[in-house]
C-alpha cells in the first residue's frame, strides 16, 4: 500500500472545487442531492436497494469510504463547490496492487452541476493523485461506461482516458447485464495525457 494510505483522505482542490471525504457533518446535504438526483443519475449508474432508507443510505456510504480507505481497496471523494454547494462523486474501487496497481474508477456530478465542466476537472484531479508516486501510486485507472451514456464518453475523451474496447455484458444496471466500454490511463501517459490548462492539484 503506498504510504499515503497511511495518512487520512485526500484533500484535492482545482480551479472551482475541493474533493474530500464525506464526514458525518455532510448528513442532510447529502441527503437532499441524492433525493434530488436519484432519477438522473439511476440510467446509468448501479442502484441502491430497492426501497432502501436514505439515511441508511448515508451511513453505508461513510462505512464503505472509510472501510475502503481503511484497507486500501478504496479512495471515495465528494466534490463541493467554493459555497459548499455538493455537486458530485468520484470513487476509485477494487484497488489492487502488486503487478497490477490498478482501481476501477466512478464518476457522477448532479443535474445542476452538468454541462460546466466541472466533471472533468473533478475525475482529472482524482486521476492525477491516483496514479502520483506520492499519492495513490497506481499504475492504471480504469472506468467502465455504457456506449449510450455519451456524456460520459465524451468527458473520458476529453480528459485523455484512452479507449480500450468493449466488454459484453460487463456491469448489471438496473437489472440488466449491460456492454461497457472499457477506458483507462497509464501513469507513463497521463502526465502527457491529461490537458496542460487543467490547475494542478496542491
Ligand atoms: C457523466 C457526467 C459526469 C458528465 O458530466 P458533464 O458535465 O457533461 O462533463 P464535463 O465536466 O466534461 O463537462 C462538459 C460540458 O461542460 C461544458 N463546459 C463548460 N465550461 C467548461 C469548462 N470550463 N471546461 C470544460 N467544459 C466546460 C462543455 O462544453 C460540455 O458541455 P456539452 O457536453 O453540453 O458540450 C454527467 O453527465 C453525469 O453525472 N451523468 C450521470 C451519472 C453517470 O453517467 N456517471 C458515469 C457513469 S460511467
Amino acid at each position: 500500500v503506498s504510504p499515503a494510505f497511511d495518512a487520512a483522505p485526500p484533500v484535492l482542490h482545482t480551479a472551482r472545487l475541493v474533493l474530500r471525504a464525506l464526514t458525518e457533518g455532510d448528513r442532510h446535504l447529502w441527503l437532499v442531492t441524492a433525493r434530488d438526483n436519484d432519477a438522473f443519475w439511476a440510467p446509468f449508474m448501479p442502484q441502491p436497494p430497492a426501497g432502501a432508507d436514505l439515511h441508511a443510505r448515508f451511513q453505508d456510504t461513510l462505512h464503505r469510504a472509510a472501510q475502503g480507505w481503511a484497507d486500501g481497496t478504496a479512495v471515495r471523494l465528494a466534490a463541493f463547490t467554493n459555497a459548499g454547494d455538493l455537486v458530485g462523486f468520484v470513487n476509485a474501487n477494487n484497488i489492487v496492487r502488486r503487478a497490477f496497481r490498478n482501481t476501477d474508477l466512478g464518476w457522477a456530478v448532479t443535474h445542476a452541476a452538468q454541462g460546466q465542466g466541472l466533471a472533468g476537472e473533478m475525475v482529472t484531479a482524482m486521476i492525477t493523485w491516483l496514479v502520483d508516486p506520492a499519492g495513490g501510486a497506481l499504475h492504471r485507472v480504469a472506468a467502465a461506461i455504457m456506449p449510450r451514456n455519451t456524456r460520459s464518453l465524451a468527458l473520458a475523451a476529453r480528459i485523455g482516458m484512452r479507449r480500450e474496447g468493449l466488454a459484453l455484458r460487463y456491469l448489471e444496471i438496473n437489472g440488466v447485464w449491460e456492454d461497457h466500454e472499457l477506458w483507462a490511463a497509464t501513469a507513463e501517459e497521463w502526465g502527457t495525457a491529461a490537458p496542460r490548462s487543467l490547475p494542478a492539484v496542491r
